[in-house]
This record gives C-alpha cells, structure tokens and sequence, in this order.
C-alpha cells in the first residue's frame, strides 16, 4: 500500500499543485485537508472538487471557527498577545489549529506523514512543523513547495498540463493569509517599506460608515461575551466587531517586522475586531488588576507573543503562561465603552462590578477618605535612601 500524507490544504495554486506533485513524485497517496477558520474561500465543495480533481484520494473540510476563537484565539486576546507591540498574530494563531487537526486526520487515515505549502522563507513553516513535532513526534512533515523550484508560472503549466482547475493568473501580486482575527497581506509593490500601501489591498477595513457611534463590549473573566448588552458567543464577537470597526476604517497595521527565519519584512494587516478588542480588554484590566499583578503581566505577554509568533504554541512555558494569564483574569469582569468616529476607535469609559477604582480615595472633594496625613511619614520613608546618599556621597562629587 503507498504511503498516505495529510496535507493542509486551502484551495489555491499551491496546495493544489502540491496535491499531484506529490503523487507523481514521491509516489504517495494524499488526503487534502481544509481548516476553516474563517478565512475569505471559495465555497468549501469547489475546494473539495478541486483537491479531487488534483489527484487527491480524500477532501475533508473541517470547520473549526468556533474552535479556533475560543481556544486559541481567546487565550491571546487574555494575554493581550501582541508581536513586536503591533501584530495581533493572526497567521501565526491560526497554524496550531489547522496542525492539530492534521494531526487528528493522519490518525483517522493510517497517514505516516502531513505536508504544508509553505515556502522556505516564511514564518509558517516554522509553525506547522514544530506544532507538529511537539503532538506527534513520530508524523513524518513533507514540505513540497519549499524544495520543487517552480516559480509561478511553472506552477501555472503544472496545475493546466495535469487537469487541475485553478484560477489562478500568472501575475499574483499579493500573499494574503486570512482568518477571522484578521487579515495579512504582503508582497507586490510593498515590499518597497517606503510604498504606500495600495487602497485595493483593504477589504477588512473600507471606511463606509461616517456616523459616529458607541460601542459596549461586555467581559466575564477576560472572555469578550456582549456587544451593547446582547449576549454573545466569543465567535460571533469577532465576526460582529470586524463589520462594525471595520466600516469605519480602523484596525490598519503597516509594519516591518522580525521573522524568525532572520528576514525584515513589510507587512500590512487589518485586524479591527483584534484590536479593538485588544484594546477594550487591556483597558478593562486597568481597573481590575491590582498593581503588581499588572506590572508582571505585561512583562509576560510580549514574551507570550514571541511564542505564538515563533511557533511554540505547544510547549511547556506557554502553557505555564497559561495558567499565569487564566488566574490573573478572575476578576476581569465588566465594561468597556468604545466610540468609533471615521477612521477612529478610543475607549472612553470602564466599569466593573469588582473594579479596584475606589471613588473615595481618588476624589478631590468633599466625599474624599484619603488619610492625608499618612503621606508625610510614606514621603519622608520613600526618599530616605536618597536623603543619606546625597550626604554622604553625591554631596563630595565635584560641583559641576
Ligand atoms: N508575517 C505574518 C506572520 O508571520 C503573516 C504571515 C502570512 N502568511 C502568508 N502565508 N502570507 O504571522
């Protein structure tokens, strides 16, 4: 029987030719698999048929957008996980998912390998193939397009010399990578870091709506469960945000950034349902968090990021950070006022049932309980140290 090979298969011109490549070259059977995790597709039977007609003996399509925003997504959000300060990491979050469930149909096909699409420049093969390796040690990972040398067109002759039906054009100008955290696009003229993004490269993000308005995401322990009040699933929050503060054209990020393979790259992203919620949440924790829990959370979470980003989704200290993150969000509980103007999208008001904001110890009238006259002896306490270096020492330092 011929080997069997799982491969994370999304429909366009690579996967596809990957699909015959592998038969015809390594001999092997391949089972396409499909992970929604609500990315813009074509209609999931067109990519069925087309896995088929590229040669594949199985097309499975597996829709994990649920799965995906709660498990891997809602843990980020809590650990307000941004790489590099800015990238909401939405390829790099979505990489565990589409594994584990490769993984998953390896075991349910007899497969002794999975295979990707990825190049040998990108961040993504990092992901899959560590992700893999960390759940099943034992998978074999093929990576075809990383060794074939087709350029574009080559790959275009191959897809058209063996019946494959893509629709693809010769001139591909952008990689876009999606899914409902966000949308990454690179490449075509940005790879000049000084080119102004092109306006046609933004769908996520299309200023339609000029009326401002509020907006109140509601939280229970870190998890995003309202949108002015109705009650709503982690999901669908992300799907509601991302048309709501995406019409006003907010949630843009150009960037370059640190891959882990050694390159600078440009990217754009349009994240809006990201980062506002990223937003929302973190301005949630101001008054929720007690001081030093705070402090030494937001010394993790750029670690955290690098992480996801370098592709340790599975290992041991993220799942450390885990647990560090789920306690720390106990009490992260209440409201967060967004207003959203044309390109524009700011907090402007919090609350909680279990806020550590205490009215009358901030007040500067008449309810005011502060006792005052504690600080003269905390002041006198806190620059003690100094008081006595500056006798003893910096006072002999010459004069300048
Ligand atoms: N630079 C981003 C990352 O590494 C986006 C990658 C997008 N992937 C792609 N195949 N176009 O997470």
């Amino acid at each position: 029987m011929a080997k069997r090979v799982v491969l994370a298969y999304s429909g366009g011109l690579d996967t596809s030719v990957a699909v015959r490549w592998m038969i015809e070259e390594l001999g092997v059977e391949v089972v396409a698999l499909a992970v929604d995790v609500g990315q813009a597709s074509d209609d999931w039977d067109v990519v069925r048929e087309r896995a088929r007609a590229a040669g594949a003996v199985d097309a499975i399509v597996v829709d994990a957008r649920k799965e995906f925003a709660e498990d891997f997504v809602l843990p980020a959000l809590k650990a307000n996980a941004m790489y590099e300060g800015r990238y909401p990491l939405v390829s790099a979050l979505s990489r565990p998912v589409i594994v584990k469930h490769l993984v998953e149909a390896a075991r349910q096909t007899g497969a002794s390998a999975v295979a990707h699409g990825c190049t040998g420049k990108g961040n993504d093969q990092v992901r899959f193939e560590v992700s893999t390796r960390a759940l099943a040690p034992d998978l074999e990972v093929i990576a075809p397009v990383r060794g074939w040398g087709m350029t574009r067109e080559d790959s275009i002759h191959y897809a058209y010399d063996h019946g494959i039906p893509i629709q693809a054009t010769k001139e591909k100008v952008y990689s876009i990578d999606d899914n409902l955290w966000g949308r990454a696009i690179e490449c075509g003229e940005m790879e000049d870091p000084w080119a102004v993004p092109p306006q046609g490269v933004w769908l996520l993000t299309k200023p339609t709506e000029t009326e401002p308005r509020d907006l109140e995401i509601g939280f229970e322990q870190g998890m995003p469960v309202s949108i002015d009040g109705e009650r709503l699933g982690m999901l669908e929050v992300i799907e509601k945000l991302n048309v709501i503060v995406g019409a006003y054209g907010w949630g843009r990020i150009d960037m370059v950034e640190n891959r882990r393979v050694g390159i600078k790259s440009r990217e754009t992203y349009e994240c809006p349902a990201a980062l506002a919620l990223i937003m929302a949440h973190k301005d949630l924790e101001s008054i929720c968090l007690e001081r030093d829990l705070d402090r030494e959370k937001a010394r993790i979470e750029p670690r955290y990021a690098e992480l996801i980003y370098d592709g340790l989704w599975f290992s041991p200290l993220k799942e450390a950070f885990d647990s560090f993150v789920d306690k720390s969000q106990e009490f992260v509980t209440g409201e967060v006022r967004l207003r959203l103007a044309s390109g524009s999208c700011v907090v402007t008001g919090r609350r909680s049932e279990t806020s550590l904001y205490d009215y009358e110890l901030a007040t500067y009238d008449a309810a005011d309980t502060f006792r005052h006259e504690d600080s003269a002896g905390f002041v006198r306490l806190w620059g003690l140290g100094i008081e006595t270096w500056s006798a003893r020492q910096a006072s002999t330092r010459p004069k300048v």
